[in-house]
């Protein structure tokens, strides 16, 4: 990790510890409407996937998902279907999942490779893309092979998660997006971490089920038979360029079980344990968020809220990774957080914006509105604007130089 974010998550904690003593909650400067189409309009929603899905890095899995050369995934990423696969040279790639012949997908699903090949007429492709078969080839006709690899995607792996941008021509460096954020996250060390499971559950317009992670303002209320009555409904905000954290402050001030910064009171800086750094919601824009929780051992809930086909579908995928190898007992106790965790979105928050969006459709709503205590849906919205009104040629420099203010 670089000094810079080392420094950046003590002032995070820092100034976290300051607001939980004066009971201060950072509030946004007003309540702000935004307008239904935003939700429901499908030229609103090509807009997006062109200039978001296809032009910002998108964390697409972690390095632990692919953990050895051949360990592949494959994914469909707002109607593109991308493979990720690891190479032989220990290399993280992303690829089109289409034959050069006639289109077909070469994977389905995830699992481990020596080589993809096509179910439809019978091409083969290495690891790294290459295409290293072609059936009947002397029938076939003469082509150039080296010219008729997958269709590869610019692809950075840092602090053990892999980023793709879903266009074959953007530049290869990231940093100018993914900032000091990505770099504080190195901090967790996924690079070593191990991967648990993975759920995948079905929702709708990915702005609206992504909503639900960015505020905690409904937890006592739409989570009342889970997380219960009693939990407090305040974040506190940290923002980050498009990213930010988000942590739980109970009632106005107090900590909760959900943040682990009590155990830093009292300590002088130099003694701090380097866990509690790196506790609260991560907000990677524009999709992810990544929650610790520490039942069955250490680990995270990587949730992943990818746009489907059209404007009103979304698919949510949590993937559960833990820090180190887990005993039975860890095992089962992971388990039931997994489970609970799916049921929490599957039964309560996505039905929920399921109806959102039935009204939403209905045309009578205009617009919906988030309140000052739900900064960081101001911001995440504020910054879906900000990219969708800047055309595809503005390099990433300049939307990230041009920011937006901040809620
Ligand atoms: S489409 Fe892949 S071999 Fe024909
Ligand atoms: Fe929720």
């Amino acid at each position: 990790m670089k000094p810079e974010a080392i420094q950046q998550l003590y002032t995070d904690t820092e100034e976290m510890l300051a607001l939980q003593e004066t009971g201060y909650v950072r509030q946004a400067r007003q309540v702000i409407k935004l307008d239904t189409a935003q939700y429901t309009d499908e030229a609103q929603f090509s807009l997006e996937k062109e200039r978001i899905f296809k032009r910002i890095p998108l964390m697409l899995a972690a390095s632990c998902e692919l953990n050895e050369p051949g360990a592949y995934k494959t994914m469909d990423i707002a109607g593109i279907p991308v493979l990720l696969v690891r190479g032989k040279d220990g290399e993280a790639r992303a690829f089109l999942n289409s034959c050069t012949h006639r289109a077909s997908p070469v994977a389905k699903g995830c699992g481990k490779a020596a080589r993809f090949t096509c179910p439809y007429h019978g091409w083969s492709f290495g690891r790294e893309g290459n295409l290293i078969g072609i059936a009947s080839r002397e029938d076939f006709g003469d082509i150039d092979p080296d010219e008729h690899g997958l269709t590869r995607f610019p692809v950075q792996e840092q602090s053990g998660l892999i980023w793709a941008i879903l266009d074959p021509d953007a530049p290869a460096d990231f940093s100018a997006f993914l900032g000091d954020f990505a770099e504080m996250l190195g901090g967790f060390g996924f690079e070593n971490w191990h991967f648990g499971k993975r759920t995948v559950l079905e929702g709708t317009n990915w702005k609206l089920a992504f909503d639900a992670h960015l505020e905690f303002y409904h937890l006592p209320v739409l989570h009342r038979d889970t997380f219960g009555p009693e939990m407090g409904n305040v974040a506190q905000y940290q923002y980050h360029g498009p990213h930010f954290r988000l942590r739980h402050m109970g009632k106005r001030g107090e900590p909760t079980g959900f943040d682990n910064l009590s155990r830093l009171h009292g300590l002088p800086r130099e003694e701090w344990p380097m866990e509690p750094l790196f506790s609260g919601e991560w907000i990677l824009f524009p999709n992810v968020s990544i929650n610790s929780f520490f039942q069955g051992g250490r680990g995270v809930i990587l949730s992943q809220v990818i746009p489907g086909k059209t404007v009103g579908e979304s698919v949510t995928i949590q993937t559960y990774l833990h820090e180190t190898p887990q005993n039975d007992e860890e095992r089962t106790a992971a388990d039931e957080l997994v489970s609970f965790i799916a049921h929490v979105v599957r039964d309560e928050d996505l039905p929920m914006s399921q109806d959102q969006q039935h009204i939403l459709r209905s045309g009578y709503q205009k617009f919906v509105q988030f309140g000052r205590n739900e900064g960081g849906l101001q911001h995440f919205h504020r910054w879906v604007e900000h990219c969708v009104s800047a055309d595809e040629a503005r390099p990433l420099e300049q939307l990230v130089a041009a920011a937006p203010d901040l809620p």
